[in-house]
C-alpha cells in the first residue's frame, strides 16, 4: 500500500522551479558566450551577455533568500551530512543506483519528515548549494563589477583565476543537474519526486 507524507513546504518548491529556470538560463547563455562563435551563434553574442547579466543578478538575489530561508525555516540541518557511518550509507546508496534499482529492490533510506535526503543527497546537494554555488555566484559578480576582483594575481590579469572558477563551478553545477534529473526519476514512479516538487507531497511504498 502506498503511503504519502508532506515533506516540502511552498517557498522551497517556488525556490527550486525559480532556481532551476535561472540556472537553465545561465548555463545556455553562458555556453553561447565561451564557445562565441560569430558566424554560428547560439544566442548572439550582445544578447546572450545581456541576458546572462540580468540573470545571474537575479540568481545571487535568489541565493541570498535561500541561504536566509534555510536558517529561519532549520532546513539547513537537513544539509548537513551527519556521522557516524556517513561513508557506509553512501555507499550503500550508491550501490542502490547503480544496481540494486535494477533488479527492484526498495530504497535502502527513504525519506521521512526528519530526515528529507538520504547520505548521498546530503553531501552531494550541500557541496552543490553551499560551495559551488557560492563560488559562482561571487566571481560571477567580481566579473560584473571588476573592482571587486584582485587587480593582479601572481603575476597575470587578477581576472584570469576568477573566470577560471567561475567556468570550473558553471561545470561543476550544469553536470550536477545533469545526473539529479536522472535521479529525479527514481521515485516509486518514474514522475512521483518531479510531481513531489511540485505539490510538497512525497509518495513512498
Ligand atoms: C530542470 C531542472 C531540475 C529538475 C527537473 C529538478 C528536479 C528535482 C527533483 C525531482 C527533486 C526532488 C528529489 C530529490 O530531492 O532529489 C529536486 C530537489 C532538489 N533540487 Fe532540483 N531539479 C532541477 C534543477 C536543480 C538545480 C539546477 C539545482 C541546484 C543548482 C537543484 C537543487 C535541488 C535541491 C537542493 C533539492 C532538494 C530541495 C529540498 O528538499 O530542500 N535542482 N529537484
Amino acid at each position: 500500500m502506498s503511503h504519502r507524507i508532506y515533506l516540502l513546504p511552498l517557498w522551497l518548491r517556488a525556490w527550486h522551479w525559480t532556481n532551476a529556470a535561472l540556472i537553465l538560463t545561465l548555463a545556455v547563455t553562458g555556453f553561447s558566450l565561451h564557445f562565441s562563435d560569430p558566424a554560428l551563434p547560439l544566442v548572439s553574442f550582445g544578447t546572450a551577455a545581456r541576458v546572462h547579466d540580468i540573470a545571474g543578478i537575479a540568481l545571487a538575489m535568489l541565493y541570498s533568500l535561500f541561504v536566509v530561508a534555510n536558517i529561519v525555516s532549520g532546513n539547513w540541518w537537513q544539509y548537513v551530512p551527519k556521522p557516524p557511518g556517513i561513508l557506509t550509507r553512501c555507499l550503500i546508496q550508491a550501490r542502490y543506483y547503480c544496481w540494486g534499482i535494477f533488479r527492484g529492490e526498495d530504497h535502502p533510506y527513504p525519506p521521512t519528515k526528519e530526515v528529507n535526503f538520504n547520505a548521498l543527497q546530503a553531501v552531494v546537494y550541500w557541496f552543490i548549494m553551499y560551495f559551488w554555488m557560492p563560488v559562482v555566484v561571487a566571481s560571477g559578480l567580481m566579473f560584473q563589477f571588476p573592482e571587486f576582483a584582485p587587480d593582479r594575481f601572481f603575476g597575470f590579469d587578477g581576472l584570469l583565476p576568477v573566470a577560471l572558477v567561475h567556468t570550473l563551478g558553471a561545470t561543476v553545477i550544469s553536470l550536477f543537474a545533469i545526473a539529479h534529473i536522472y535521479l529525479g526519476t527514481t521515485g516509486v514512479t518514474v514522475t512521483s519526486l518531479f510531481k513531489m516538487m511540485i505539490t510538497g507531497w512525497h509518495e513512498g511504498k
